[in-house]
């Protein structure tokens, strides 16, 4: 079962779009995954069996009890609605401090992810102590929860095992007074006396059962808090299959921010790509180039208007199919561990060793990957450690060339490589460009002068497009623009 959930969680991972993990912390939802779901396998490997051997040894021992003395029995029935009424209200006071150390014991591995993913940061600005005291911080507010957490068990714990223990008292005392009436004989008192230490045992069984079903529960809360979120990009109930994509995009009076509360990145913005084209996005950094492209493969969902790919709105098709038409290189490459090989195959995975090297030649990757030692089957080390930037970059490049998709996004794809391979990446890239749609965003204007337009951003929108030529003769943004890298 604890598996099956795990695998559960996992899938609902994959489900979710790209707004919740921009509000979400890794470590946090490594915690969900690992710690939540041991403590309530925990819950219903032992809990059942603990209900059912409690259940079986009170009603067995009351019966006995009742028989042999039923006034004082019934005198220790009067217990029971203190020791509920009690276990309740410390039940909910374990509930709250578990809950609570959960969350905490998640921000302290979401801490470590943060501390290990930047180790390289942190060690070039010497920062290991403010890691140091930021660990601390987290690790101070578990430790406080956790000792809520203790407290309120040690009063729960602790107070049920006194009441039990009261029982036992009680009978001696009320048993001694009927002795002394001579109502009870000895012999009936001390049977009765062994039949409550029976009774006893099984409410302290049901008392651990309680922790085990507060640790359990309050897991089992966060892993539902989960699996309750609606993935917000879903296929519409009759989405149907693109197939044969052409690569007509039309953006049709969009406008997008990324939460309700922020401002808009894009308003009203109409622009068409036709198959084939070879279109260059140029504006400064921040100005929502990424944005618009993030919008095509529907990673965000627009707030107005409409994009239409073929003429299909991209909301009426399945993501899959979608995606599976565009090829993105994203500004922040991101690699697998793993070799070389293998990250080059995530573009098709049913790629043969010769296509893999066709895409890599294509890339200008050939050539450094066969100087490594293991050639393709090197290790490149989480993230691609192991790889200089602009490697990294064209691994990249090299993993959409072998998708080999109709539409192709390029989001300052070459931004790390020196010139002589930016060059000889554009050249392919260029040459990739035939016969399908290619959008471009380019960090140095000198690369996209061959495109066949070139779409300025600005503020208020797109304000000039044209070819390189036109725009230089409107001698206006894109010209400023221009003239100002030339002179670097
Ligand atoms: N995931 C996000 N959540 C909220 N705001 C974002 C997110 N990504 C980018 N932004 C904001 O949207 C604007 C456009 O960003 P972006 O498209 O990355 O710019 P560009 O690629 O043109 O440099 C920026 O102001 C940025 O702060
Ligand atoms: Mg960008």
């Amino acid at each position: 079962m604890q598996s099956d959930m795990r695998t559960e969680l996992f899938e609902q991972y994959q489900k979710l779009s790209f707004g919740f993990y921009d509000e979400q912390k890794v470590g946090q939802l490594m915690t969900r995954l690992t710690d939540d779901t041991f403590w309530l396998s925990e819950l219903y490997h032992h809990g059942p069996e603990d209900i059912v051997v409690t259940f079986l040894t009170v009603t067995g021992a009351l019966i006995i009890l009742a028989k042999i003395n039923l006034a004082l029995t019934l005198l220790l029935f009067l217990f029971l609605p203190l020791m509920t009424v009690y276990a309740w209200y410390f039940n909910k006071k374990m509930n709250k401090a578990l809950r609570s150390s959960k969350d905490r014991i998640g921000d302290i591995n979401a801490q470590v992810e943060d501390t290990l993913a930047g180790i390289r940061v942190v060690k070039s600005f010497t920062n290991e102590e403010v890691e140091k005291h930021k660990f601390a911080y987290v690790t101070r507010r578990f430790l406080a929860s956790r000792s809520d957490g203790y407290r309120s068990e040690a009063y729960f714990f602790g107070g049920l095992g006194a009441f039990a223990q009261l029982m036992t008292i009680a009978v001696i005392v009320l048993g001694g007074i009927a002795i002394v009436h001579a109502a009870l004989d000895l012999a009936d008192m001390l049977t009765y006396l062994l039949c409550v230490g029976i009774l006893v045992d099984p409410i302290k069984k049901l008392i651990n059962f309680g922790q085990l079903y507060q640790e359990g529960i309050t897991g089992f809360q966060r892993f539902m808090e989960i699996l309750e979120i609606e993935p917000d990009l879903q296929d519409t109930p009759n989405a149907s299959d693109l197939t044969r994509v052409r690569g007509d995009i039309e953006f049709q009076d969009v406008s997008f921010r990324y939460k309700e509360n922020q401002k808009d990145v894009m308003k009203n913005l109409s622009l068409r790509i036709d198959a084939g084209e070879y279109v260059a996005l140029v504006g400064p950094s921040g100005i929502g180039k990424t944005t618009l492209c993030s919008l095509i493969p529907r990673f965000y969902d627009v707030s107005m208007g409409r994009i239409l790919l073929d003429g299909h709105d991209i909301r009426d098709v399945t993501l899959r199919s979608l995606r599976r038409n565009i090829g993105i290189v994203q500004q922040d490459v991101y690699l697998f561990a793993g070799t070389i090989a293998e990250n080059i195959r995530y573009g098709k995975l049913d790629a043969s060793p010769q296509e893999i090297i066709e895409a890599a030649k294509k890339a200008h990757a050939h050539d450094f990957i066969m100087a490594l030692p293991d050639g393709y089957d090197t290790d490149i080390g989480q993230r691609g450690v192991k790889l200089s930037g602009g490697q990294k970059q064209r691994l990249s490049i090299a993993r959409v060339f072998i998708k080999n998709p109709p539409v192709i996004i390029f989001d300052e794809a070459t931004s790390a490589l020196d010139n002589e391979s930016e060059k000889a990446v554009q050249d392919s890239l260029e040459k990739l460009a035939d016969n399908r749609t290619t959008l471009v965003i380019a960090h140095r204007l000198s690369t996209i002068r061959n495109a066949q337009r070139i779409v300025v951003l600005s503020e208020s929108g797109i304000s000039e497009q044209g070819t390189h030529e036109e725009l230089i003769a409107l001698n206006s943004a894109y010209a400023n623009l221009y003239n100002m890298q030339a002179k670097i």
